[in-house]
């Protein structure tokens, strides 16, 4: 992917967002974030973007009549700032197919387990609720079904006996940190392909 410009979609911390900046500010990461929006005004992502003087847009979702009234509007902006690869990161609203079909396997997000297991919200309660002895994170190119796009990369943490949702998702969260600038960069650098559902980096010839 030649264009390397990236737009990320937050509803809130924004501690991947921060990670991704970080990573672009360390060299780690080829790429320019063109906008950061927030479907939530008091977004504390918002902060941290305009910290980093990243152009920032609020775009409430309540103002719009359908889901996809707002996609579009969000998929306009997009658009219009010429992004290549969108990134979710606690992006708290479900896609619809119209924005999905706007960036076909542009997408992706940050998903605090090892999927398929724990899909949707508290991922890594739901682990722990459960008992498994590993969770981790996964990100992954999203289509139109929750999380369940190709997967791009998983890191696995193991579950202590000790452990509380908190603490489990803290060390989720250090992973998550450390997994998405880098599938960031797998996403632009190009080179993978798709087939079926998996993501497949490079030629293996
Ligand atoms: C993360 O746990 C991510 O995996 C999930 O939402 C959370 C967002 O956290 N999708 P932050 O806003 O990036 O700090």
């Amino acid at each position: 992917m030649e264009n390397r410009r990236i737009g990320v979609l937050i509803s809130g911390r924004g501690s991947n967002l921060q990670a991704v900046i970080d990573g672009i500010a360390a060299g780690r990461l080829e790429a320019e974030i063109a906008v950061v929006i927030s479907n939530r005004a008091n977004a504390a992502g918002l902060e941290r973007a305009r910290a980093a003087g990243i152009e920032t847009l609020h775009i409430d979702h309540k103002r719009y009549p359908s889901r996809e009234a707002f996609d579009l509007a969000v998929v306009a902006e997009l658009k219009q700032r010429g992004v290549s690869l969108v990134c979710l990161a606690g992006f708290m609203r479900l896609l619809s197919a119209a924005f999905v079909e706007a960036f076909p396997n542009r997408i992706l997000n940050i998903h605090p387990s090892l999927l398929p297991a724990f899909v949707g919200l508290d991922g890594q309660r739901q682990a722990w609720e459960y008992g498994v002895k590993v969770s981790g994170a996964t990100v992954h190119v999203v289509t139109p079904e929750l999380d369940a796009g190709p997967i791009v990369l998983q890191a696995v943490v193991p579950v202590r006996d000790d452990d509380t949702p908190d603490t489990l998702a803290a060390r989720i969260l250090e992973e998550e940190h450390r997994i998405y600038p880098e599938a960031i960069g797998i996403m632009l650098a190009g080179g993978w392909r798709i087939e079926g559902r998996r993501f497949i980096r490079r030629a293996t010839r």
